[in-house]
Order: C-alpha cells, then structure tokens, then sequence
C-alpha cells in the first residue's frame, strides 16, 4: 500500500497567525493544505474566501486543496483558480451544473475534485468518474470542525474504492478523523486524510501529522 497523505484543514488553525501556521504544517511534512470555503448558505458557516488563499499562496509549496462548500460555485471558480489552488473541490449537491464546473476546473489546469455529504449515495459518483482527479468523502456533515466522525462512512469509502474500479482518482476522506479512525477509513481504501482538530489540538504537529500517517507505529 503506498503511503497515506495527510491534510491538515487550516479551519483549526490560529487565524491570528495564519501565514505562521502555513509555514508550520509545511515544516512539519503535510502533503496537502485544505482549505475549506464555507459561505453560510450551502453550509451554516463562514470561513475564508480567495483573496486570503492568494494571501497564503506564496508560503508554501505544498499542494493546495481548496474544498468549496459554496453555492454557486461556477461564477467563483476563476478566483479559485487565479488565488492558486491546485486542487479545487465541489459538492455534487450544488445547484450550478456540475460537469459544466469540473469541465472549467480541468481546463485550468487544476485538478478537479467531488465530494458528497453522508446522506448522499455514492453511486451519483459515476457520471463523473471520467472526469475527476479525486473523491473528497465527508465524513462529518459539512461546516464545522471538531465533528464526530460518522462510522457509516467507513462502508461508503469501501463502496466508492470498487465504483473507482482502478482509475487513477484520490479518495479523500474528511471530519473527524484522529489516529484509530484513519486506520479504519485507511483500510478502508483512502488515500488522503483530512484532519483539522487532531492535528491542530497542540503545537506538536509534526507528531500529529506523523501520527495519522504511520499508523502502525507509535512515532
Ligand atoms: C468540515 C470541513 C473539514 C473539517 C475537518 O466541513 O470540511 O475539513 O474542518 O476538521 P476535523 O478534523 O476537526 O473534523
Ligand atoms: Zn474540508
């Protein structure tokens, strides 16, 4: 099995000293930096729009993945991608059209992600397997970090890995998820964790992140 990579979700992190905690996780070996968009109407949050990405962009290397919880989306995706993100994902149950969105997120050169909420059925997956570089399974409902995470997903992730059937598209798992749950959800076929408050809870985040990532050994 290759190697899990880890996300840390900037949600949990000090807004006061947000380019410091950037720095931090990058130090720290983060694969990805999520960043969740929340607009207060798709979900009952708000966080963080494109100009503050573009703020953080030259801060680290590492890869962006921008997980928009925003309806529309279509009309900001050019900001999306001019802020620098390298992966951009949208919720299926947005109501712009959704092969229309990943068709200009591909077009940018991004790549392009979809993810469903846990009451939605993975099989409304498969009109855009052709066209997608990753599944983001939410884990938690979307719009707040620190969630439970919701052990019916553990069968989900499963069934998406078989509809994936060897195509080469990330599955991305997200909320919830500390040391004992990323084992399961590993094992369970993903490839990318998300991890907000366990990696954020103290300043050790190298041991968090290495905690999450290597998971059958106490590093
Ligand atoms: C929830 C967000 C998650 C969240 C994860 O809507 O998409 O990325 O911040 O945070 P934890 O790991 O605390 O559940
Ligand atoms: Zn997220």
């Amino acid at each position: 099995m290759s190697e899990v990579k880890i996300a840390p979700s900037i949600l949990s992190a000090d807004f006061s000293v947000l380019g410091e905690e950037i720095k931090a996780i990058d130090r720290a070996g983060c694969d990805y930096i999520h960043i969740d968009v929340m607009d207060g109407h798709f979900v009952p949050n708000i966080t963080l729009g494109h100009d503050i990405i573009k703020s953080i962009r030259p801060l680290s290397k590492k890869v962006f993945d921008v997980h928009l919880m925003i309806n529309p989306v279509k009309k900001f995706l050019n900001k999306f991608i001019d802020a620098g993100s390298d992966i951009i994902t949208i919720h299926h149950e947005i109501s712009d059209d959704v092969l229309d969105c990943i068709k200009v997120i591909k077009k940018s050169g991004c790549k392009a992600g979809i993810s469903i909420k846990p009451n939605t059925k993975e099989d409304i997956l498969k009109k855009y397997l052709n066209f997608i570089d990753l599944v983001l399974i939410m884990t938690v409902e979307p719009g707040f970090g620190g969630q439970k995470f919701l052990d019916s997903q553990v069968e989900k992730i499963k069934r998406v890995k078989k509809l994936i059937n060897g195509r080469s598209i990330e599955i991305e798992v997200d909320g919830g998820i500390n040391k004992s749950i990323a084992k399961k959800v590993v094992e369970a076929g993903a490839h990318v964790i998300v991890a907000g408050s366990s990696i954020f809870k103290d300043r050790n985040y190298k041991k968090n992140i290495n905690d999450l990532k290597y998971l059958d050994s106490d590093v």
